[in-house]
């Protein structure tokens, strides 16, 4: 199993890559996080955002699997659904869901939005869909599973964690009308309902003992990781290499190659340390060439430089074997461009990710030349401007990594791949 993830703080491109290499797999399985997501893909004038659902969807040959380490929100997977059914409606014959995926519901939605209304100036950004609440009853052994709907006390179950999430919500001063959205809910269910189940772990271990090729699709990014990321303006999920193991059942001993995608620069959506982020020309330059709005909440996402300690902590802790770089065509056009290759904190250099990710800690930048040429309608890695050459070569000799991949647009078509 080959698993692929973002390296930074999420929208790295994952879901345009996942769909370029989804031909070389069997199986795509998404083994973390929620509808927080959105990965988009792009094929002519062919443009979708997927929340739940896997980027392998739109190929013919691959089934898409929703793994155990998943949470799920019925009426964000029925939208999903039936916009697929409106493009290419057999593609669903090839999703399967795993029956330990976890609902998030109505009331997880409501408790996310009161928790961050209350935390005022210190909210941790979050896109509101119910992650955070989810994962919490998930660990606190409250959560209801995709395979409980069938079973005859679910009503009984859901009505008794809402009932303890009122009781929850008694200490926010919070309004809030469930009627509207709990119809929609119960619908979202009855469409989970037509989808084939499966028990995720030995489906997946079954196909790679036939020898079937799996990539574990990743959401959000190493630096929004519940363990390692920039805490507490994370997510609730392990978004690194290890989540696929516990999110789908697979033993560490069966990964593969270890994917790890970056953009030429970064972003980031929501609160949280930045320390490359960029409020200048610049910055503006980036998010409006890169068009860097949030695929979910459509957020304006802060950019910023790459940062070079912070790739390599997750190149680290991800044990990454190849690199994939995204938006290089993003950097045309600017003269010079920097990269962070240290940080200074009070007055001592280092080029480790410190405790506390703050304001004391000072980027020190490395600049780069930059290129003019339209990177779009390039095909081979040779013909690229020297001078991305040598920020991938930089990249690669700071990293220890080889860049496999570089993206020069959203199309799937505008991808370089390296010997190969
Ligand atoms: P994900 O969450 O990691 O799947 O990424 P998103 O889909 O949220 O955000 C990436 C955005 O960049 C999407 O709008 C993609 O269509 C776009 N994109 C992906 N790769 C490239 C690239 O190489 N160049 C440019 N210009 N856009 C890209
Ligand atoms: P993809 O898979 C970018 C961010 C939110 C917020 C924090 C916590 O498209 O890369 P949550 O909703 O999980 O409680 O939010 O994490 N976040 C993302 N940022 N891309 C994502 O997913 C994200 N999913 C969550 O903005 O700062
Ligand atoms: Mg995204």
């Amino acid at each position: 199993m080959d698993v692929l993830l973002g390296l930074q703080w999420g929208d790295e491109g994952k879901g345009k890559i996942v769909d370029v290499l989804s031909p070389e797999y069997k199986i795509i399985a998404r083994f973390q996080g929620g509808p927080n997501a959105g990965h988009s893909l792009e094929f002519g004038d062919f443009k979708h955002v997927l929340h739940s659902i896997p980027s392998g969807i739109f190929r013919e040959n691959t089934i898409n699997v929703i793994g155990n380490g998943v949470v799920l929100d019925p009426v964000i997977f029925m939208n999903e659904v039936s916009k697929i059914k409106d493009i290419k409606a057999e593609a669903l014959d090839r999703l399967y869901l795993s029956r330990k995926v976890h609902l998030i519901l109505p009331t997880h939605k409501i408790l996310d939005a009161a928790s961050e209304a209350a935390k005022g100036k210190t909210k941790i950004g979050s896109t509101l869909k119910g992650i955070g609440p989810t994962y919490m009853d998930k660990t606190g052994r409250n959560g209801l599973r995709i395979g409980d709907i069938l079973e005859d006390n679910f009503m009984e179950r859901y009505n008794f964690l809402k009932n303890k999430h009122f009781e929850i919500l008694k200490q926010y001063d919070f309004k809030f009308d469930l009627r509207e959205q709990e119809e929609e809910w119960f619908r979202g269910i009855e469409t989970i309902k037509q989808f084939k189940t499966v028990d995720a772990a030995y489906y997946i271990n079954n196909a790679l003992d036939n020898n079937e090729k799996v990539l574990a699709e990743g959401a959000q990014g190493t630096l929004l990781d519940i363990e390692f990321g920039s805490y507490p303006f994370v997510t609730s999920s392990n978004t690194i290499s290890a989540g696929a193991n516990t999110g789908l059942g697979v033993p560490p001993r069966k990964t593969g190659d270890v994917l790890g995608i970056f953009k030429s620069y970064c972003t980031r959506v929501g609160s949280g340390p930045f320390p490359t982020e960029l409020f200048d020309e610049d910055g503006k330059y980036l998010q409006n060439k890169g068009h860097e709005f949030g695929a979910t909440t459509g957020r304006e996402r802060r950019c910023g430089w790459l940062d070079m300690p912070a790739l390599k902590y997750s190149v680290m802790i991800n044990g990454v074997t190849k690199l994939i770089m995204t938006k290089a065509d993003v950097l045309s056009g600017m003269k010079k461009f920097k990269v962070a290759t240290a940080y200074k904190i009070n007055g001592e250099i280092t080029t480790e990710v410190p405790y506390e990710f703050n304001e004391n800690l000072e980027p020190v930048y490395t600049e780069f030349e930059g290129w003019d040429d339209d990177l779009t309608k390039t095909t081979s890695y040779d013909k690229l401007p020297a001078a991305l050459k040598n920020y991938i070569e930089f990249i690669e000799k700071e990293t220890g990594v080889p860049v496999w991949i570089v993206s020069v647009g959203p199309d799937r078509g505008e991808t370089i791949f390296r010997n190969k």
